[in-house]
């Protein structure tokens, strides 16, 4: 470990379907609300059936065997109707609520256009030059179209609070429709075990109003301010010297990169590494001195620095709002 490093919890993860803040989401806690109460139903029924059956029927010094009955038509009915009964029931509400939530794309451009890597997320806005990393901005109130793409293995969209996870496939496009309703942020992880660091690959939505959204938008499309200390230049061209924009992309420079996050607006993020901690100085010190011993497995090498490379690097990167 990095000297003196700690991994702060950044977010306190509320991951419930028992709080749905979009259309899509209180549709299908709809639909699971009656699953569990139906269950619950069929619980009490059978315990209560075997309970009445081992008081009235226990063993009793000198009894004889009870009857014994067979071939109950009657009995045999109820058992296989009312079942029988339950799941058609169920399925046609569900092929309802999944015509419902997840409606067939005719030939619309999605609003936002999310990629699965490990371990983090890629968002892309078409129409815009607005590219972020692991904070998908979205607008509430108006039913958005999500893309889904992976450029390794299988990774899974899921923010519980705005409905169903989603497979990422590399090759293959996905897609899901939200309607968020309240304006917050909602928090998301990957859902399909996708290698060493699937744990901290999280993902937060951020739900604003129109206005709010497209001047996000706007902001995000801008290339990156210009390093505004002697530091930060000095920050900028050993960026520029070390393949760092072999990966990773700052518009308005030469870093062009494609395979790391886009850093154009990298410190307007509130957390860094997927959610695994807040965007501070610090921790990007410590993330640029050793990547692997603060994510273990990551993709970025280690470089070796000398520390005022570090504090210009640093500089630079945190100037980047
Ligand atoms: Cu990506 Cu698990």
């Amino acid at each position: 470990m990095t000297k003196g490093f700690t991994i702060h919890a950044t977010v306190f993860l509320s991951l419930s379907i028992f709080d749905p803040a979009s259309v899509e989401a209180s549709k299908l806690l709809n639909l699971t609300n009656y699953f569990i109460i139906a269950a619950l139903f069929i619980l009490l029924i059978v315990v209560a059936l075997l309970v009445y059956v081992v008081i009235k029927f226990k063993a009793k010094p000198g009894a004889e065997e009870p009857v014994q009955s067979a071939g109950n038509k009657k009995v045999e009915a109820v058992m296989i109707g009312i079942p029988f009964l339950m799941v058609v029931g169920f399925f046609i509400m569900t092929v309802d609520t999944m015509r419902e939530v997840h409606p067939e794309i005719a030939s619309q451009t999605p609003d936002v256009i999310v990629t699965g890597h490990q371990w983090w997320w890629e968002a892309r806005y078409p129409g815009t030059g607005a590219v972020t990393a692991n904070e998908v901005h979205l607008p509430v109130n108006k039913k958005i179209l999500l893309q889904f793409a992976s450029s390794d293995v299988i990774h899974d969209w899921w923010v519980p609070e705005l409905g169903q996870k989603m497979d990422m496939f590399p090759g293959k496009t996905t897609h899901l429709w939200l309607n968020i309703k309240e304006p917050g942020v909602y928090e998301g992880v990957c859902s399909e075990f996708c290698g060493a660091q699937h744990a901290w690959m999280r993902v937060r939505v951020v739900a604003q109003e129109w206005d709010e959204y497209q001047q996000w938008l706007l902001q995000k499309d801008q290339p990156a301010q210009e390093p505004a200390t002697a530091l930060a230049q000095k920050g900028k061209a050993i960026f520029n010297r070390s393949t760092c924009g072999n990966c990773h992309a700052i518009r308005g420079t030469v870093a062009q990169g494609q395979s790391g996050p886009d850093l154009t607006h990298f410190a307007s993020r509130p957390v860094m590494l997927a959610g695994m901690m807040p965007t501070t100085e610090e921790n990007l010190r410590a993330w640029l001195s050793d990547p692997q011993a603060v994510k273990p497995g990551a993709h970025m090498p280690r470089f070796i620095f000398e520390q005022d490379s570090i504090n210009a690097l640093v500089a630079y990167i945190s100037g980047l709002k």
